[in-house]
């Protein structure tokens, strides 16, 4: 397998084919040698998990359990919070709506991906999307404190932010907002498929009730993902995947069930072992790496790369809270005057680039944002869809120029 590009460590070389680029990492990351290694080590072992006493069996649902620790060790879990292993982010938000309590309210912002919009349940609050951080925490509190006013102060409320924004990169005041969320004995869940690739997600520290991320999005293969929150939820609803491994009992007649508690309930059928192993070699990997210098690393090229775009004439960027707000590595923009699919798939053919096209699962944000740019720059002809370039370990300068040099021939 060819490592593409290296990193300070070779656990987090990302693979990938020589001469195509990717910046398309915020879509789905490259695959890290750590998850490919640990992979290939256990594949002579593959056998079942939780459901064998052979040899094989055993070491796999050994691995399985370590997966989980080595996972909710590097996301900050609490002792008694519960790792479930999903299949994604989406997965995972998901399971979390199907756990709320009755009459539960969620109130999110408008500036979230789909999967942290469309699976609350109606009546949910959408804030509008804020014009700095400070106004997210704001429009919080006002939001909560008239919430808590005009309904029954006994039924719960979650609140569910992104850490950083797919469209933009720009982070979220993550800590503020659980602070406020708390202070109103609401919960917050914390969508950290964007944060947790690019910089330390510490669910205590952070001091959030839930968090979800995406193993494709960390370096790892699809397939698994993780929902890491209070147990007391989880366990009181019914199980997102009824069957087998979910059980602690099943009698003869239909519905004499009893249900597990812990992950398990929710992992119903056979888990995706080697999804859960790979992630957690990355998390491994990542936990031992120098994480301050990969994010100098990263905020380099994203520096480089979003002054370039601003050097090119036509090109405009996207952006909810600003030029000088903090990021990670993930640009969106236009080229004026060009359609956007055209100039991605041009990208691809003529220069072997690979970028994101359209309105990112993120319409409401998306569409507002091309709103605000074409305000700001007073163009008429910015185009309905946009473009993204997006980031992380093993991406280049010399990537980064390939890109910039093209649009300046495309544009
Ligand atoms: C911020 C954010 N949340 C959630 C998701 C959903 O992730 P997945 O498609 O892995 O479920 C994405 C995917 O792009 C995302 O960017």
């Amino acid at each position: 397998m060819p490592a593409l590009a290296s990193s300070p460590s070779a656990a987090l070389d990302v693979l990938g084919v020589p001469g195509e680029i990717n910046l398309d990492y915020a879509a789905t990351a490259p695959c890290a040698r750590a998850a490919a290694d640990a992979v290939t080590e256990l594949l002579p072992w593959y056998a079942s998990v939780h459901r064998g006493a052979g040899a094989l069996s055993r070491r796999c649902t050994l691995a399985y359990e370590r997966a989980r620790q080595t996972v909710g060790d590097f996301l900050g879990a609490r002792a008694d919070d519960h790792v479930v292993f999903t299949r994604n982010t989406t997965d995972a938000l998901n399971l979390l709506a199907r756990s709320l309590p009755a009459g539960t309210t969620v109130v999110t912002f408008a500036g979230e991906h789909h999967a942290n919009l469309l699976p609350w349940p109606r009546g949910s609050v959408r804030l509008p999307v804020p014009a700095d951080p400070a106004g997210a925490v704001r429009a919080l509190a006002a939001a909560l404190t008239e919430l808590r006013r005009d309904s029954n102060p006994a039924l719960p409320v979650l609140v569910a932010v992104t850490g950083a924004s797919n469209v933009t990169g720009e982070l979220w005041p993550v800590a503020e907002l659980a602070r406020v969320a708390h202070r109103h004995g609401a919960r917050i869940v914390l969508d950290a498929a964007q944060l947790a690739p690019h910089a330390l997600v510490d669910k205590q520290a952070l001091d959030v009730d839930y968090l979800a991320v995406s193993g494709h999005k960390l370096y790892a293969p699809f397939g698994a993902g993780v929902l890491v929150g209070r147990a007391d939820w989880l366990d009181a609803a019914p199980p997102y995947l009824a069957g087998g491994g979910a059980t602690s009992h099943v009698g003869p007649a239909t519905h004499d069930v009893a249900w597990t508690t812990g992950p398990a309930r929710h992992e119903g059928g056979t888990p995706n072992l080697l999804g859960a192993v790979a992630l957690a070699a990355v998390c491994a990997a990542l936990a031992d790496a120098d994480r301050a210098a990969l994010a100098a690393h990263e905020q380099a090229l994203l520096a480089r790369l979003r002054a370039g775009l601003a050097a090119l004439p036509h090109v405009v960027e996207l952006r909810t809270f600003g030029p000088d707000a903090p990021r990670v590595g993930i640009v969106s923009f236009v080229v004026a005057g060009q359609d956007s699919a055209t100039v991605a798939a041009r990208l691809a053919a003529e220069h072997h680039i690979g970028v994101r096209d359209g309105l990112f699962c993120a319409h409401p944000l998306a569409r507002r944002l091309l709103d605000e740019a074409a305000t700001r720059t007073g163009r008429r002809d910015l185009p309905s869809t946009a473009l993204r370039a997006s980031i992380g370990l093993g991406s280049t300068a010399a990537q980064v120029d390939r890109l910039l040099a093209a649009l300046a021939e495309v544009a």
